[in-house]
């Protein structure tokens, strides 16, 4: 008999989605989605805490994920959407892992090594941060998920996931699935200001296209997004790495091979070619963001489908608990 797929991933709810996320999360999602797996979306609001200096507008921004999932297509009929600090079961676990994991492993964890000399968070170096991946671990295994969609800068948090699994597993008894990563596809977007960085939130304003951007802001992001010297319209990647990625996102978008987007602008300038670009993206978008604003406007639906969503998850996660209790022995 084959096992049930369960997936979860996590979001941190940390302002909105850009380019890279449009084709690169949200499509796999829809895809696992589609195929009628159970999917759990979490968004992780806990561990947004760890990396942020102020914190007002975490629940603002928990329900703007939330309502970017639907607008994007999760159905909430299919799938949970649902919000980590809701869910007392994932810190109760995380605290139970917390006795079996050992601390260098923490400390050799590359994020932590990373972030751990960070001044933008809310206490430099601080414990939650080094606790990161078991609260990771409790999210992922409270709900015996056998299926983890992340990026590959997560991979060590799910290999300790695993190795946390593992632990509880031969010391209580077995109850953990060992939950296996679905590795998304690297995004092949980068920075609009520095074609060496992926596209990311974290590099400023200017280097990303939000998917909420107003039509005059994609215009001035695109239009002011660094280019190549020379003149031509062309891919490649060494030489003209800028070029290439407004190319890239061109080709995302207009949905046709770069070769014939170049065709189109092989005696044209940068200047027609941006001004272009920046008008497919926001008509591509607009249907999205259209989306967005209903599910806004409606804020009595999104509560009900996070409080449906929050008691589906509590119900898994409760029976989960009470058997790693038994298991324990604490009852
Ligand atoms: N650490 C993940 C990230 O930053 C977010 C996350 C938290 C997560 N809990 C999770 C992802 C559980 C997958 C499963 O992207």
């Amino acid at each position: 008999m084959e096992m049930e797929k369960v997936i979860l991933t996590g979001m941190r709810p940390t302002g909105t989605l850009h380019l890279g996320h449009y084709f690169g999360v949200i499509p796999e999602l829809l895809k696992l989605q589609n195929e009628g797996s159970r999917l759990f979306l979490m968004i992780a609001d806990l561990h947004a805490l760890t990396t942020l200096k102020h914190t007002k507008n975490i629940g603002k921004d928990s329900l703007s994920l939330a309502t970017m999932y639907l607008a994007a297509g999760i159905n909430p009929q299919k799938s949970t959407i649902f919000i980590q600090s809701q869910i007392p079961e994932h810190s109760e676990l995380a605290i139970i892992l917390s006795m079996i994991t050992p601390v260098p492993m923490l400390e050799l964890n590359p994020t932590y090594k990373e972030m751990k000399e960070e001044t933008s968070n809310l206490i430099k170096n601080n414990l939650g941060l080094l606790a990161y991946p078991v609260l990771q671990a409790a999210d992922i295994l409270v709900y015996k998920a056998t299926h983890v969609p992340v990026g590959k800068d997560q991979e060590p948090h799910l290999e300790i996931t695993r190795e946390i699994a593992r632990k509880f597993n031969s010391r209580f008894g077995n109850i953990f699935p060992e939950p296996k990563t679905i590795l998304q596809k690297e995004s092949k977007i980068f920075s609009l200001q520095n074609p060496d960085k992926k596209m990311s939130k974290s590099h400023g304003e200017k280097t990303y296209i939000s998917l909420l951007d107003i039509p005059e802001e994609i215009s001035k992001k695109i239009k002011t997004a660094v280019t190549d010297s020379g003149k031509e319209i062309k891919y490649d990647e060494k030489k003209k790495p800028a070029v290439s990625n407004l190319l890239t996102i061109y080709s995302l978008f207009f949905e046709k091979p770069i070769k014939e987007i170049e065709k189109i602008y092989k005696d044209k300038g940068y200047a027609e070619f941006k001004k272009d670009l920046a008008e497919i993206i926001i008509n591509k978008l607009a249907p999205l963001q259209k989306r967005f604003k209903e599910i806004e406007n409606n804020p009595s639906l999104i509560k009900s489908i996070l409080e449906s969503g929050a008691k589906e998850a509590k119900k898994n996660a409760s029976q989960t608990m009470e058997a790693v209790k038994r298991k324990i022995g604490f009852v």
